[in-house]
């Protein structure tokens, strides 16, 4: 179809987003971030669906005035179904199936995962398929395969903790405020990252391991503020960019060891973490090194975004992919 408008609905974890697409292209992205977290040091899931029921009609009505739509114009409603908080996924998709239901619209349904990769589609440059693209957020960590749009498939994960909860556990520990990953960036920026070389885990294959490096940040400081109770504050810009070094690293080591085992060089990184400016500044120069064509988002859309939620729509629309009314949101949604 050649003429066509997607509403399409993010709320898997803390942002309510709602973002429209016509023909192709994103016409906005609204994004409405939930502070009441910050208080409690992560993400407390039954304050976050509460926030998404106060946000979603005024999140969704911004979106189609913006864009002078109307919902009587919308060729489908698209939502993010999984993963994520339940709580929360189930405010998306009730209020998705709602709309759908009272104007007769198809619904479309969105793997939270697949919309972080194929967010590389909103603009260009785009990646040639197939492609490898490193997600990495606060949920999660992989190695994604990608022959098609919705064609995927996860070649390494992390066996326990996502990196991006690495990054804001060790924020924590230094006393940062939540999410701490943005604020360890900040600071890394202006300290030595071999500082303090933080022993890094290696596992079998493509897979990835964070609680070890973890636990280590937590005995080292353990160990520190015995001898000096102010080493922390003494040390933050130091600290932070050896933290962030030696995560970095981790990513990396893997990120070329599955370029290296798929012959592929399209690489693309996608997720909150690929906000990460250390991340971001090592896998150009790893690029440029590999001679790897390598592809980055834009901020906005590396974070949780309804603008990626639709987009991936997009591909399903042409597809003739639609869900039915008796679809229910899933935690765990495998890509
Ligand atoms: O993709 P996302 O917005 O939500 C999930 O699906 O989890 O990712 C959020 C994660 C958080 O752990 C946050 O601290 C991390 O991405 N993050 C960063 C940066 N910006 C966001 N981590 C390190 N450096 C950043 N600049
Ligand atoms: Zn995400």
């Amino acid at each position: 179809m050649t003429n066509f408008t997607i509403l399409a609905i993010e709320s898997s974890c803390d942002e309510t987003s709602a973002a429209v697409l016509h023909n192709g292209k994103v016409l906005n992205n609204v994004i409405a971030t939930q502070s009441v977290h910050e208080n409690y040091g992560g993400v407390v899931p039954e304050l976050a669906s509460r926030a998404h029921q106060q946000n979603i009609v005024p999140t969704v009505a911004e979106a189609l005035n913006e864009a002078a739509m109307k919902t009587e114009d919308l060729s489908a409603i698209a939502f993010t179904r999984g993963p994520g908080l339940l709580g929360s996924l189930l405010v998306g998709t009730s209020f998705a199936k709602g709309l759908a239901l009272a104007h007769d619209i198809p619904l479309i349904e969105v793997n939270h995962m697949q919309a972080h990769v194929l967010a590389h589609f909103i603009e260009d440059p785009k990646p040639a398929f197939p492609f490898l693209c490193l997600t990495v957020s606060g949920g999660h960590t992989q190695l994604v395969k990608v022959t098609g749009p919705l064609e995927m498939e996860v070649i390494g994960q992390t066996q326990d903790d996502a990196v991006g909860e690495a990054f804001d556990k060790a924020a924590k520990m230094f006393g940062l405020p939540y999410p701490g990953g943005p604020h360890l960036d900040k600071l890394a920026q202006q300290g030595n990252p071999d500082a303090f070389p933080f022993t890094e885990t290696d596992m079998p294959d493509l897979d990835f391991s964070f609680s070890g490096i973890k636990t280590g940040i937590l005995y080292f400081l353990q160990k520190q503020e015995r001898k000096d109770p102010d080493f922390v504050q003494k040390h933050l810009a130091d600290l932070c960019a050896s933290v962030q070094k030696a995560l970095v690293s981790m990513l990396l080591k893997k990120l070329k060891k599955a370029a290296k085992q798929t012959g592929i060089k399209e690489i693309a990184i996608a997720g909150g973490v690929s906000a990460n400016s250390g991340l971001r500044t090592s896998l150009l120069a790893l690029g440029e090194n590999m001679e790897w064509n390598v592809f980055i988002p834009k901020f906005e859309y590396c974070t949780d975004n309804a603008a990626m939620i639709a987009k991936a729509a997009e591909f399903k629309f042409q597809a003739g992919e639609f869900a039915d009314q008796s679809i229910s949101p899933l935690a765990r949604m495998p890509l």
